[in-house]
């Protein structure tokens, strides 16, 4: 049985794919098998992240309407896990159910299946946290942010989210020391959250994920990426805050 993680933030912009595909990553080096869905219909862009192989001619929309086969629209990707992209657009097939039932279909093949949920609360959220059974809530360490994380966990729980945890994206120590952005545990006190990792602000996220490049392993953000998927394996990991 896999584990079902749903990458959300309420707020728009805040790396969800990024962290996504940086997870999927250090899982895989993990020794795990990793299937990513993008759940940002119409606005997906996991495939030029994760360096997709192949033209995606299927997506998940195509398995649900039963117009290809769960194999069919698998797509290889350069960072080893694989890849169901996100429908261009919705149809009315693509409901809570279904997403159960797509998750269901996959659950023996991989240890992990992370949903990469799109920016609000609307329907790719909902769909996402219907096939989830545990969430990742991500948050940059402003105001603005904090708040529509805590009203996305507040929705999870609607979902029968069994565990939510929180990472914090984009830190950067200096800035907080100054009182520019909010402290760690400021963050873990607005959100209610219980916190799995911090991944720094690293130039190395733009750079390499805009073009499919996985980041170099001894980045920064590559170095938490480990930490929180060591964490997700349930081992005790030293918080490292850079
Ligand atoms: N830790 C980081 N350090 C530096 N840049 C980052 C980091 N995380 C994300 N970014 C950059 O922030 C931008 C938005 O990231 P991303 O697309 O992953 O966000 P998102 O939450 O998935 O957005 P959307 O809500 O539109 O789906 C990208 O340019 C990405 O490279
Ligand atoms: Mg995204």
């Amino acid at each position: 049985m896999s584990e079902r993680i749903v990458i959300t933030s309420g707020k728009g912009g805040v790396g969800k794919s990024s962290i996504t595909a940086g997870l999927a990553c250090a899982l895989q080096r993990r020794g795990h098998s990793v299937l990513v869905v993008d759940c940002d219909i119409g606005l997906s862009s996991l495939d030029i992240i994760l360096g997709a192989k192949s033209d995606m001619l299927f997506n998940w929309g195509d398995i649900i309407c039963s117009r290809c086969s769960s194999d069919a629209a698998l797509t290889e990707t350069g960072y080893g896990s694989v890849l169901l992209c996100a429908p261009k657009r919705f149809e009315p097939e693509y409901t809570e159910q279904a997403m159960q039932s797509l998750a269901q279909e996959y659950e023996e093949r991989f240890d992990y299946i992370i949903f990469d949920s799109p920016a609000g609360l609307g329907t790719g959220f909902k769909l996402a946290a219907a096939a989830a059974n545990k969430a990742i809530v991500v948050s940059t360490p402003d105001e603005v942010c904090v708040r529509s994380a805590a009203a996305a966990a507040d929705s999870l729980s609607e979902f029968g989210i069994a565990e939510s945890r929180l990472i914090i994206n984009r830190f950067e120590r200096k800035a907080t020391t100054k009182g520019k952005l909010l402290n760690v545990d400021d963050v873990i006190d607005s959100t209610r959250l219980r916190l799995i990792g911090v991944v720094p602000n690293d130039r190395n996220v733009m750079f390499n994920m805009c073009c499919g490049k996985p980041l170099p392993e001894k980045s920064s953000a590559a170095q938490a990426f480990k930490r929180i998927a060591g964490r997700m394996d349930g081992e005790r990991v030293y918080l490292v805050i850079t």
